[in-house]
This record gives C-alpha cells, structure tokens and sequence, in this order.
C-alpha cells in the first residue's frame, strides 16, 4: 500500500490514541531498521524519540529477531500458572540486574499494567487504601492508573477510584519551594510531609514517582531528592514505587534512573525498554519483604498474557544486546554530545528556553518572550510549534512536540554522526520558532 491508502484506511476504522479521529495525521512507517524509519514511498525518517521512548535499542536487531524466531520454535504462549525455561531465565536475570533485593517479579502486558498491579501489591501488603502520586506525571491508561496519572489525559477520565492523591514535584522555573535546587529538595519534601499528616500516614499505602519525569517534562529528580523521599516515606511506612517504565533500562545512562539516587525503591515497574516494544511486556518488580508476604498470601492479581513466553525471549534478548553492545553507557557518551548541543541551540536561538537531558532523555523548552514564558499554555499549542512539528516531518526527523517542548529522545545505539545530523535540523527548524519570539 501507498501512503495515503494506509492513512485513509486506518483513519476510517481505527480509533487513535489521545485524539479525535478528523484531526490526527498518521505517519505511514512501512519498516524501521536501527535508528531510522522508512515511509512506503521510501522516505528516511531518523527516529529522534525511540517511538513511545522505548525502541531503546534501535529497530530490529538481527540478534533479537533471531531469538524471537527460535523461541516460536517451541513456545509460544502458556497459561500463567505454567513454569517455562524462558520464565525461570528471564526473572532470574531481573533479579541479578535490577538493584538491591528486587529479586521477585509480576509479568504484564505493558506499563499501565505494571502500575496496576504494583498498586495491588502496595495495597495488599500494607492494609492500607490510599496512594501518592505526583502532577506532572503520566502513569497509564488504564481506570487505575488514569487516577495516579497528573497531567490532563486524566480529566476526561475521572472521577476515578477513590483514594489517589496528587502532590506538587519540584519543576523548572518555579521558586515556589526556594531558590536553589536543594532548598527546593527539603521544602517540597517538607510540604509532602505535611500531606502525609494530614492524609493520615496510616491510610497510606505508596507513593508513585516516575524517578526522572517523562512525558511531563523529562525532569531529574533535584539533589538529594530521591534520598529524601526515601527516607520521609520509609519514616511513616509508605512504600516506595518508582515507575521506570519511560526512564528504565538505559535511557538515563544508568539501567535504572533510581541508581542516580542511589536507592532503592520498594516497588519496581518497568516495560517499554524492556523489550524495546519489539513485542508488548511490563513488569513489576517487587523487594524480598513484599515477595515474602507474597509467598505466604495469596497476590490477588492476574493477567491472561502474565509471563508470555515469547515475550520473554524477546527482553531476554534486547537484554543482552543492550548491555552486550555496551549501550547503557553509549547514552552516556552520547548524552554529553546531546548536551553540546542544547547549549549550543541555547546560545544561537532566543527561542529556546532551555534544554534538558539526562542521558539520551532530552527536551527542549521554548519560550515566546525574554521573559521565559512557554510559548504554548498548558496542555495548548502555538502555531509556530505546529510549524516545527511539519518541519521535522518535511526534513526526515520523527519526534513529539508537546506543548511548548519537543522531545530528543533517540535509540540508545545511536552514534555522534546520526546524533549530529538530528540536531542539525533541529537547529534550522528553531528559526521557526525564533521567528515568533517577542523579544
Ligand atoms: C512513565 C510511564 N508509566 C506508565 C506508562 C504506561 O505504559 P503503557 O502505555 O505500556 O501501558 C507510560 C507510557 O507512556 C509511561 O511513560
């Protein structure tokens, strides 16, 4: 099929995600291979946000490719209460990998998922109902995790369960909680013990972060931050989730973004990265105190696709290539060229607020004024960013803009060359944006 023959079958029988069906604008992808995409016509598009920030490894690896066609081999799929080599292999490796005594492990379908059964879990262990989660954040989808979930995907979807509370995270551009970064560290920390009392400690089961904040900013945690909530939650035995469903498995330069605090939380979720989407899977990953609770009562959770075989072959795989090709610290020496070039974007273009990037999760921020104001309201747009977004499409560039930012987020293989040339379109569509700046 063309282009237009997918798009217009596709837009007149399938719902889209997040979107009225007349407005989206689906990009026709016919194959992807590393860190490029390919349209039917044949156009090249660098992949500069892994997809949903998951394709970490890049697009079909041969050597995954080739574990996934030995695993159809022998087993595709069995029922969750059945042991299988690829379960027994594949969470014994998550328990070697995933840090301190996270050794035990739930399989689910994809991030929400995770989530979902991680607030099972919390509330099952402690007795008790209610669960912290913080504003700008994005949790999942599902009925549950809409209600964890800040950002306004959740309007439309409440009122939900009852029970979730939001609380404010210390944000760029806001002194509200202080001046500096570790005032604002001990005043937002001060603030969330002060919601803690008054929710009543004892009616708390957990606290969701997302250990670098995603979607909503990619926003790492300021110093002493993750140390501090660690201990505030531990004071009144409120469990601690980090969701490392986006910033998991590489993306920040360490396999796990709770490393960079070094932490460790009480639950672990994680998917995306896991299986570099290759094929769905999550997981939750839970402390020994909790598994241990766990072996003596019942974990009343259950998925039909819990511990699928062939999804497990397939992170098994995008495992190895992934720590094997030495990927984790490739963000890392690419995140510091990533860096270069924000600062040399800061510099040239009065339309760029700031960048941001931990690893090779990266955002750059743009304002309309010296001011510093966004040039698109919460949850709006702008016609300049509009612009940019064509932009990147008519020059072969995929990410998303959201609001007044758009996202630098490329596969964890990629090298300084491709690195470059995304950033050197980058550079000319900001003369979009610098064109609409007010001075
Ligand atoms: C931090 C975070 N948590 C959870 C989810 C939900 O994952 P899924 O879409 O696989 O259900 C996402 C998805 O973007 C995410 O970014």
């Amino acid at each position: 099929m063309q282009s237009q023959e997918m798009i217009d079958l596709c837009k007149k029988h399938t719902l889209w995600s997040w979107s009225a069906s007349d407005k989206v604008s689906p990009l026709p992808i016919a194959r992807a291979e590393g860190i490029y995409l390919y349209s039917p016509e044949g156009q090249r598009i660098i992949d500069f946000n892994s997809q949903l920030m998951s394709v970490n490894i890049g697009h079909r690896h041969p050597k995954v490719l080739e574990a996934m066609k030995k695993q159809m081999d022998s087993l595709l799929y069995s029922f969750p209460g059945s042991a299988t080599e690829v379960r027994a292999r594949v969470s014994k490796k998550l328990a070697e990998l995933v840090p301190g005594d996270i050794n035990t492990f739930f399989f689910t379908l994809g991030g929400a998922e995770a989530n979902e059964n991680a607030i099972k879990a919390a509330r099952q262990f402690t007795g008790r109902h209610k669960i912290l989660s913080r504003y700008r954040s994005y949790h999942g989808a599902t009925n549950a995790t809409m209600q964890l979930t800040g950002d306004p995907r959740r309007w439309a979807n409440e009122p939900g369960t009852p029970g979730f509370i939001r609380v404010m995270d210390p944000r760029p551009y806001d002194y509200s909680f202080g001046s500096t970064p570790e005032e604002q560290t001990k005043n937002n920390l001060q603030y969330l013990e002060e919601v803690i009392t008054y929710e009543g400690p004892h009616t708390i089961a957990a606290m969701f972060i997302e250990t670098v904040t995603g979607t909503n900013g990619i926003l790492p945690p300021p110093p002493g931050y993750l140390q501090g909530l660690r201990a505030l939650l531990d004071k009144y035995g409120i469990l601690l989730v980090c969701d490392e469903v986006m910033c998991g498995w590489g993306r920040t330069g360490k396999l796990f973004a709770f490393e960079h605090g070094d932490i460790v939380p009480d639950i672990v979720t994680m998917a995306k990265g896991l299986t570099s989407s290759y094929i769905p899977l999550g997981a939750m990953g839970v402390r020994d105190e909790i598994a241990d609770h766990f072996r003596e009562n019942v974990f009343w959770g259950g998925l039909t696709y819990n511990a699928h075989a062939l999804a497990l072959a397939t992170a098994e795989a995008v495992i190895d290539v992934l720590l094997g090709e030495g990927m984790v610290e490739n963000a890392v020496r690419m995140g510091a060229v990533m860096r270069k070039e924000m600062d040399r974007l800061q510099a040239k273009h009065p339309s760029v607020r700031e960048g941001r990037q931990i690893g090779l999760f990266g955002m750059i921020d743009v304002q309309k004024n010296s001011q510093g104001e966004s040039i698109a309201p919460y949850n709006g747009s702008h016609p300049a960013m509009l612009k940019l977004g064509q932009f990147f499409r008519d020059e072969g560039l995929f990410t998303f803009i959201r609001w007044g930012s758009f996202m630098c987020n490329p596969p964890l293989c990629i090298t300084e060359e491709q690195l470059l040339e995304a950033f050197a379109i980058v550079d000319r569509g900001l003369e979009i944006t610098d064109e609409a700046f007010e001075g």
